[in-house]
């Protein structure tokens, strides 16, 4: 059979990964959430010191992120934070590249979730959703996350920090966040998370 490669983009808590993982064990592919990518160079520049205003500092912590895709403070708002700033560097992005493009090469073919899979990292996709909620919905998801895992959180602030995040993912020249001319839109804000799974495989069956 083809391969299947199928973009998953969207905003910040938008359910794009639960929507990804998803999609992955339904047709058995493998699956890469790309912003782990970002908040690993993060952590990395955090934990050397380098300066997150520094391109040049941002493409060296690129080199240094192998041992870091499993820690588990790569989840945290200030390493998300960290991401979202170093993730307009097009150095950053171009050296991040290749490693995306390899997976979404395998043999069978991937899932991936981000910001520009369906734009710049695979736009021949067999099938691309474009997965969002309003910023509200979305505030309210990551306040309940963020509380599972017992950390402080405080409504406003999270709302203001997924604006923040938005209207830095959106805007910047590099790749910015974008629904491709032929992706199909998937918005969550009315949906739990068995409906916007259902959905998500209605949308991609479609395609094939
Ligand atoms: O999706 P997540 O919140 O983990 O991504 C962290 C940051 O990485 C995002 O705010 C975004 O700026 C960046 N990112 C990106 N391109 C991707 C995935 C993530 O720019 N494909």
């Amino acid at each position: 059979p083809p391969s299947l490669v199928i973009a998953v983009d969207g905003p910040a808590a938008s359910g794009k990964g639960t929507v990804a993982r998803a999609l992955a064990a339904r047709f058995g592919l493998p699956h890469m959430d790309t912003g782990m990518l970002y908040r690993a160079v993060a952590l990395s520049l955090l934990r050397w010191g380098g300066d997150p205003d520094s391109e040049f500092a941002a493409l060296r912590a690129c080199d240094a992120i192998g041992s870091l895709i499993d820690d588990a403070e790569l989840r945290s708002e200030t390493v998300g934070g960290v991401a979202s700033r170093i993730s307009a560097y097009p150095a950053v992005r171009q050296a991040l590249l290749e490693r995306q493009q390899e997976f979404a090469g395998q043999p069978d073919g991937a899932v991936l979730d981000g910001r520009d899979i369906g734009t710049v990292i695979a736009p021949g996709a067999t099938a691309k959703l474009f997965v969002t909620a309003s910023p509200e919905v979305r505030a309210e998801r990551r306040v309940a996350e963020l509380q599972a895992r017992g950390m402080p959180v405080h409504y406003p602030d999270v709302l203001l920090d997924i604006r923040a995040r938005d209207e830095r993912d959106s805007h910047r020249s590099a790749a910015p966040l974008k629904q491709a001319a032929d992706a199909l839109l998937l918005d969550t804000s009315m949906l739990d998370r068995e409906a916007a799974v259902a959905e998500a495989i209605r949308l991609v069956e479609a395609r094939l």
